[in-house]
């Protein structure tokens, strides 16, 4: 606060009336220091030869002497040297005060105000403060602040205002002129100090600048508070700029020390500058002010694999400054930044395996912290359920963190009507965790809900599902009938009156019967549908309902045998049943365990035919059509052969039939032994021999062996000896027979 004033060269002659008739002295040079008073002038012209100093009206009688010590320079100039025993600190006088001069030409003396001549301006001036706008006193030092002052007046070009009072009392010795000490109003603005009473000789100065102290932001009323000094009171006289936006409407809300801005324009986080005018007077160092970026909302991610958080909130983005990059810390830990819009932030957290619940959040914009709202805090590995959908069979459950569902949470698929609930206990999560899935249950009807209640919560995930079938009866290779259960129908009467269409790859579609329950309560609806002659599995069927279609997969019935039958003489055995096909290279016959279908003669759809299978024994039968087996294999029996008639002494009375496949029961199969013509006994049978007690006593006998009605071996057999039963049965176990 110095202000130093050099040489001012101002024709006061133009204003003021001449006292006395002489011009005053016109001096070519003055110097004025802080206790040095010079002037020069012309050898020829006029020159000064003492001040005196009035007090208001009167001269300062009390004053020292005091006088201009006048030489000739080298220059041929006069120098003249003010010279006072009167310290130049109490030199005080009014607009009234006067210079003597000499005229060089009558050697007479004159004098003339002070003012009307090139007097000392002040020098070296300096204050002790800027006043604040609430007012206050200051000192002002200085010199020769005082020579044509008031004294005590002091001016200034403040409108409306007295002009100031210099404090103390000039007319005590002690007094110091060189520093005064004045109290200024309230106020605000520049202006300007005059230190004599013509305003002569002006030193600006101003209010004190406004200072900010603090800045609190409250968003809730679009507002910044700005506290600190010298707002004054005058709210049409603020000026205050953010980043050089002038913010309309500031309002002062405590006298001087207090404002609020609109935050106008305000769409970035980070540091803002304020500059404030008052009345013209900026304040001199900008502040700034933090203006946070706002976190409302934030998503978690798996502490097992880390990954990208989401924050929602405002001010997440700098359009101003587009690079300037945010800080974010979650839980202490560093999330880098990926990108920001302007009310969504992306950053990449990693994994961080343990975890953790409710940690705090950071956002930093160059340094200005966010605020977050409601307490909002992060957490580690909490589910979010985004949809679920049907894909392939699958239910899929769209989310992420999905991993942490296995604990407390319930999976539980709803039916359309609320009458079915299946508890999921089996489901698959994707390593990254944004999926899981499940096998659709089967279900009636074709809207269901997932409800996943997480901690409680339960969140209900409407799903449809494709109509499905599968096949509760596989169709027979002929004329066959497809019977197929529905799932996941329109539950709906009139949709459900619909006639299902089936369609076999190119084939021309078929119509199926309308869907109907089994019973009333039955969990789903059947319908039957035409199928093609075929054989085999997989084979491809899409059904068609509603305007949706199912493709999915179905096999033949298995071949069945239900018996055979031999041709007339025997010659051809024809095998009878169902499903067997037509083509003799989809079939496959094992008789015993022997591949016999090269030997197949003939086939149809429901037989086929050998030759006589002479080699054969009586034995197990299966067959499998196109890789149908049978579901079980088929006991077949051929015509017996016998071989031989013996008897044996130790087997007395007792004949033995050797032969194969004997026990084959049809009516025109029975084996037969007559003996002599009368029947026999049978007491024990076998495929290959059979054991028969003759009742005839008379020896030789005429044992013949008949197959149905045919006669087929006969040989006379001498008698022996009869055995008991008894003794038979003991003497087979030894093999004797
Ligand atoms: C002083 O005044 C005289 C008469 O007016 C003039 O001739 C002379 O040039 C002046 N000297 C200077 C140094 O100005
Ligand atoms: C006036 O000044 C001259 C030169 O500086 C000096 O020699 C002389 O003593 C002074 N006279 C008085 C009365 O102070
Ligand atoms: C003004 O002068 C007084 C007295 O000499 C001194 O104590 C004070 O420090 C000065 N103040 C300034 C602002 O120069
Ligand atoms: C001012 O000082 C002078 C000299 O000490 C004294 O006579 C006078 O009464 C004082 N005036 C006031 C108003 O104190
Ligand atoms: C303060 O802000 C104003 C306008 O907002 C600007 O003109 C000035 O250069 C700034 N001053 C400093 C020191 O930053
Ligand atoms: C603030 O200043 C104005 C104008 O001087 C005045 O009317 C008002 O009462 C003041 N308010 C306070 C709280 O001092
Ligand atoms: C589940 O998420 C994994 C990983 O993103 C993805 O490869 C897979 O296709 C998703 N599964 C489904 C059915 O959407
Ligand atoms: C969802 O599941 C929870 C837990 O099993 C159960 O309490 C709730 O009633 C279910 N909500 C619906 C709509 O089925
Ligand atoms: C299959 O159905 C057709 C048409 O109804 C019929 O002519 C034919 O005899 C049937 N075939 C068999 C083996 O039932
Ligand atoms: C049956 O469907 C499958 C796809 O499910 C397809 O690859 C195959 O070619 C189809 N077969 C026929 C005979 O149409
Ligand atoms: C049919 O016979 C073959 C050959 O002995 C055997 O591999 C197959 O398992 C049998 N099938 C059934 C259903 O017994
Ligand atoms: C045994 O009886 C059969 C049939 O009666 C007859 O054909 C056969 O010649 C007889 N054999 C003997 C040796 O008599």
């Amino acid at each position: 606060m110095k202000f130093k004033i050099i040489y001012i060269l101002i024709f006061f002659s133009l204003f003021f009336i001449k006292i006395n008739s002489q011009l005053p002295p016109n001096p070519t040079a003055v110097k004025f220091e802080v206790s040095k008073l010079l002037y020069i002038f012309n050898k020829t012209d006029s020159y000064f030869t003492k001040l005196v100093l009035y007090d208001y009206f009167y001269p300062r009688y009390e004053m020292a002497p005091n006088y201009f010590n006048c030489t000739i320079s080298r220059n041929d100039d006069r120098v003249c040297i003010f010279h006072s025993d009167e310290p130049f600190s109490r030199l005080w006088g009014s607009l009234y005060s006067r210079v003597y001069f000499r005229e060089v030409s009558s050697d007479n003396e004159y004098s003339t105000q002070l003012i009307q001549t090139k007097f000392p301006a002040p020098y070296d001036v300096s204050f002790s403060r800027y006043p604040p706008t609430s007012g206050g006193d200051i000192v002002i030092n200085g010199t020769f602040l005082r020579l044509v002052g008031g004294p005590s007046r002091l001016l200034h070009s403040i409108e409306n205002v007295e002009p100031f009072v210099v404090m103390g009392n000039f007319s005590d010795q002690s007094f110091n002129c060189n520093s005064i000490k004045v109290t200024i109003p309230p106020g605000s603005g520049n202006f300007n100090f005059y230190f004599d009473d013509e305003r002569i000789y002006n030193v600006p100065f101003s209010y004190a600048p406004p200072i900010i102290s603090s800045t609190i932001n409250e968003f809730s009323r679009s507002i910044i508070v700005i506290n600190g000094d010298n707002f004054f009171h005058d709210t049409s006289l603020i000026k205050i700029y953010f980043d050089n936006i002038p913010q309309p409407n500031p309002k002062i809300t405590v006298n001087h020390t207090q404002i609020e801005a609109s935050c106008y324009h305000i769409t970035d986080p980070g540091p803002l500058s304020i500059h404030i005018k008052v009345n013209g007077v900026s304040s001199e160092k900008n502040s700034s002010v933090c203006i946070p970026a706002i976190v409302k909302s934030i998503t978690s991610v798996s502490s097992k694999i880390g990954g990208v958080v989401t924050i929602e909130g405002s001010k997440l983005f700098s359009v101003s400054k587009p690079n300037l990059i945010p800080i974010i810390e979650i839980g202490g830990k560093s999330c880098v930044y990926l990108q920001s819009i302007e009310n969504t932030l992306v950053c990449k957290l990693n994994p961080d395996k343990s975890g953790g619940k409710n940690l705090p959040i950071i956002v930093k914009f160059d340094g200005c912290n966010s605020i977050i709202s409601n307490d909002v805090t992060f957490s580690y590995d909490i589910p979010t359920i985004i949809n679920a959908k049907v894909s392939k069979g699958m239910v899929i459950v769209e989310g992420h963190n999905l991993a942490s569902l296995k604990e407390n949470s319930i999976i539980e698929v709803n039916s359309q009507f609320g009458d079915i609930k299946i508890e999921i206990k089996q489901f698959q999560v994707s390593p990254d965790e944004s999926n899981l899935s499940f096998k659709l249950p089967l279900l009636k009807c074709k809207n269901f809900n997932v409800n996943i209640t997480i901690d409680g919560t339960p969140s209900i995930l409407p799903v449809q599902a494709p109509i499905m079938s599968s096949v509760i009866k596989r169709p027979s290779s002929v004329n066959g009938t497809l019977i197929l259960e529905l799932y996941n129908t329109k539950c709906i009467f009139f949709e459900l009156m619909k006639i299902p269409k089936i369609t076999y790859g190119n084939t021309p579609s078929m119509d199926c019967s309308v869907p109907s329950l089994q019973t009333s309560n039955s969990d789903f609806y059947i319908t039957s549908c035409p199928a093609p002659y075929g054989t085999g599995i997989d084979k491809n069927y899409t059904l068609h309902f509603n305007s949706e279609s199912f493709e999915n997969k179905y096999s033949y019935a298995p071949p069945v045998i239900q018996y055979r039958t031999f041709s007339k003489g025997q010659e051809d055995l024809t095998v009878h049943g169902s499903n067997f096909g037509n083509s003799l290279s989809l079939i496959k016959v094992f008789f015993n365990g022997s591949d016999i279908s090269s030997q197949i003669r003939s086939l149809n759809n429901n037989q086929f035919s050998f030759k006589k299978l002479t080699t054969y024994e009586n034995g197990m039968i299966n067959i499998t059509v196109d890789s149908i087996d049978m579901e079980s294999p088929f006991y077949i029996t051929l015509p017996p052969i016998i071989f031989s008639i013996n008897n044996n002494i130790s087997c007395n009375g007792v004949i033995t039939i050797n032969g194969k496949n004997l026990l084959t029961k049809d009516k025109e199969f029975q084996v037969k032994v007559l003996a002599n013509e009368q029947t026999t006994t049978k007491i024990y049978s076998s495929e290959k021999s059979l054991y028969v007690q003759i009742n005839s006593k008379r020896s030789p006998i005429n044992t013949t062996a008949y197959i149905g009605e045919y006669l087929i071996m006969s040989k006379n057999i001498e008698f022996y000896k009869k055995k008991s039963i008894f003794d038979f049965y003991f003497d087979i176990t030894k093999d004797n027979c």
